[in-house]
């Protein structure tokens, strides 16, 4: 027999709004596929965002932090509170999210994005445009305006207030997260779109020499370079144009929501944070306070999450895609939250949704090799 595998720690912070529901069905799916895939998975939570700033004074504590770092795995819910208000920076619950990807090292994020075919009509746009979108998203995480200093608030002479960031890449933090859009392409398409504001910005003209010279290591991959207003007008008008769209902090945080839209929902967007001290798997939307334990909110964009969490946490890809075939096959059965519900399907609360998809493993995985 073979020996025991090694435990493998999962931190899981549910954080706030819809959070600790869509975790709390994610945390289902990991357990359930990871004893399939005969894992020892233990489980430890921890908090983050707005609950712990109410708790704590801030939010993210130093122990959660190294809790983190001491994992093989984070789970997160989502972060933000109902008031966008006027608390200082550091308290705000999404500095939380910002100071674990730093303490983590976690620089490169991956957004995929793939319309499944259950949902084409669910999408505000037409299906001769989006059948069939499958792209990833790149996003470098710990760069650009949203760490770059100075940063702050000030009055001039004519002492009028002003406020002000700096948008700031070193070649070295443009090279690794290249590297890992075009690793990523390699086992795709094939094909890299970079994406910058070249015509305006230092930035943009240093972060697309870089690029370019990095590709020099992959030959094999094709890389072009787009605009960040031309991509975001590309993505709507001809998204099967792309396979992997790289691109900085900012304009991955705004073009991500935007594609979401392609996949039919926010909702079904998930997202791996890769780095230097770990890995952390979080659905893209937000904390969604307006529907927040009121068993509405999809919980798919999570257990799509775990998916990856498989696939670059655990190396165990069949489990990732055990999970994906669930998830498409319930929404294939009509099964709907009420983000991506249409006319003649079946809406269901985030729970049931929950039990939907790990009935469906538990079938397919049943029905033989995934
Ligand atoms: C995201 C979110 C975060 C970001 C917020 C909550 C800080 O919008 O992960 O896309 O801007 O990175
Ligand atoms: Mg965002």
């Amino acid at each position: 027999m073979a020996a025991p595998a090694k435990a493998l720690q999962v931190l899981i912070l549910p954080g706030d709004g819809i959070g600790p529901e869509v975790v709390a069905v994610g945390e289902k799916v990991l357990l359930n596929v990871g004893q399939k895939f005969a894992l020892d998975l233990k489980v430890a939570y921890g908090e983050i965002g707005q609950g712990c700033v109410l708790r704590h004074g801030v939010p993210l504590t130093g122990e959660t932090l190294q809790k983190a770092l001491e994992s093989d795995s984070v789970l997160l819910g989502a972060v933000g509170g109902s008031d966008p208000g006027s608390q200082a920076y550091a308290v705000r619950p999404e500095a939380g999210l910002l100071a674990i990807r730093k303490g983590m090292g976690l620089y490169a994020n991956l957004r995929p994005v793939r319309l499944m075919g259950a949902l084409v009509a669910v999408s505000p746009l037409k299906a001769s445009v989006v059948e069939g979108v499958d792209l990833l998203v790149v996003r470098e995480l710990l760069g650009d305006v949203y760490f770059g200093e100075p940063r702050g608030r000030g009055k001039n002479r004519r002492r009028e207030e002003y406020a002000y960031n700096t948008m700031r890449y070193s070649r070295s933090e443009i090279e690794r997260v290249a590297r890992v859009a075009f690793q990523m392409a390699r086992q795709r398409k094939g094909r890299v779109v970079s994406v910058d504001k070249a015509n305006v910005l230092e930035t943009g003209l240093f972060w697309r020499e870089v690029v370019t010279r990095v590709q020099e290591e992959f030959p094999d991959v094709q890389l072009s370079h787009q605009y960040v207003d031309n991509c975001a007008m590309q993505l709507i008008r001809d998204p099967r144009q792309f396979d992997v769209i790289l691109t900085s902090n900012l304009f991955g945080d705004i073009l991500s929501d935007e594609a979401s839209v392609l996949a039919g929902s926010i909702g079904m967007l998930p997202s791996a944070s890769l780095g230097l001290r770990g890995a952390l798997f979080e659905p893209v939307h937000g904390s969604a306070p307006d529907i927040a334990g009121r068993d509405l909110a999809n919980p798919l964009a999570t257990v799509l999450s775990v998916a990856l969490m498989f696939r670059y946490a655990f190396g165990i890809p069949e489990a990732g895609s055990l999970i994906e075939k669930a998830v498409e096959q319930v929404l294939q059965e009509g099964y709907r939250t009420a983000d991506i519900y249409a006319e003649g399907t079946r809406r269901v609360g985030t729970r049931e949704m929950g039990e939907k998809v790990l009935t469906k493993v538990e079938e397919l995985f049943r029905s033989g090799p995934a």
